[in-house]
């Protein structure tokens, strides 16, 4: 039981940030609170073995699919994470990548200031830059990539989710998209539309920084369809630009790649992981 537990004072809301795929990629500060949390709230995306590090006390509740595979809706999340504070308790909102990209996180925070309740960011290492290392693409490379955009392809508009600026995209060196798996047809075929060449070189990265990554490499005309043809689960990042050449000149997908081996060590002070 955290010290915040002991008096009737808030608790506080830390979004967590866990990285991608890779386990070993939180934070250490944000292991720290992990391990420390009374409750737990993740996303689907995050690395199951990060769980294993949760004390045996917490309560985790799974946000992404909940018993009878509903997803809790945005506003259930909210109120959970100032309910939960409000009885005192540490709460930790454990997402995938980084709680800034593509995660909600501002609305998170929005509502935990709206509720008056204490709120942190640890910033987490987003997909957008890990996955593409992960198969030896720099997003930036001296003489090929200076400038680079992350963006979503997720064009549901009731999503929340607006056109992209096709032609300002077709103008830049690097494009990385994130949930775009199902829409790459419509994206790279908008992007060449608007003037990029359809010899770019890219390559499309599912279940980046785990043991089950794989990454197919073509260019802006072909790789919607090889993309499909393999075909690649969810989730996937995409890497549009001349940077995605140097992925066969660095090699590096196997040594980047390697999965950590689990439990996370852990120091004698913490004690022996919880669950074991
Ligand atoms: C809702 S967004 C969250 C992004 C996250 N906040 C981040 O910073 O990485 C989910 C998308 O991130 C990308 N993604 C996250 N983890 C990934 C992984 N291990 N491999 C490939 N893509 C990943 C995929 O494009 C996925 O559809």
């Amino acid at each position: 039981m955290s010290a915040a537990r002991e008096d009737t004072a808030c608790g506080t809301v830390h979004l967590v940030g866990a990285g991608p795929g890779d386990p070993e990629l939180i934070t250490v500060r944000g292991l720290r609170l992990l391990r420390a949390a009374d409750v737990v709230i993740h996303d689907r995306l995050v690395a199951h073995a990060l769980l294993d590090e949760v004390g045996a006390d917490a309560e985790v509740i799974n946000a992404g699919k909940h018993p009878g595979h509903q997803r809790l809706t945005q506003q259930e999340i909210n109120a959970l994470l100032t309910g939960r504070a409000r009885e005192g308790l540490a709460v930790v909102r454990l997402k995938g990548g980084d709680p800034f990209v593509f995660g909600r996180g501002g609305e998170e925070v929005q509502a935990c200031v709206e509720a008056g309740v204490p709120v942190v960011v640890v910033p987490g290492i987003s997909s957008a830059h890990a996955v593409p290392a992960a198969v030896g693409i720099p997003v930036t490379h001296r003489g090929l990539g200076r400038a680079y955009a992350v963006v979503t392809g997720q064009t549901d508009p009731q999503c929340g989710s607006s056109e992209l600026p096709y032609a300002s995209l077709a103008g830049l060196d690097t494009v990385i998209v994130l949930m775009g798996r199902s829409n790459l047809a419509e994206i790279t075929a908008r992007l060449m539309a608007a003037g990029r060449a359809g010899s770019t070189p890219a390559s499309c990265v599912e279940m980046g920084c785990t043991p089950e990554q794989r990454s197919v490499l073509g260019t802006l005309e072909t790789i919607a369809a090889q993309a499909a043809a393999h075909p690649l689960r969810a989730p996937v990042v995409t890497v549009i630009g001349e940077v995605v050449s140097m992925s066969a000149a660095l090699d590096l997908a196997p040594a980047l790649s390697a999965h950590a081996s689990l439990p996370l060590s852990r120091s004698k002070e913490e004690g022996a992981p919880p669950h074991a």
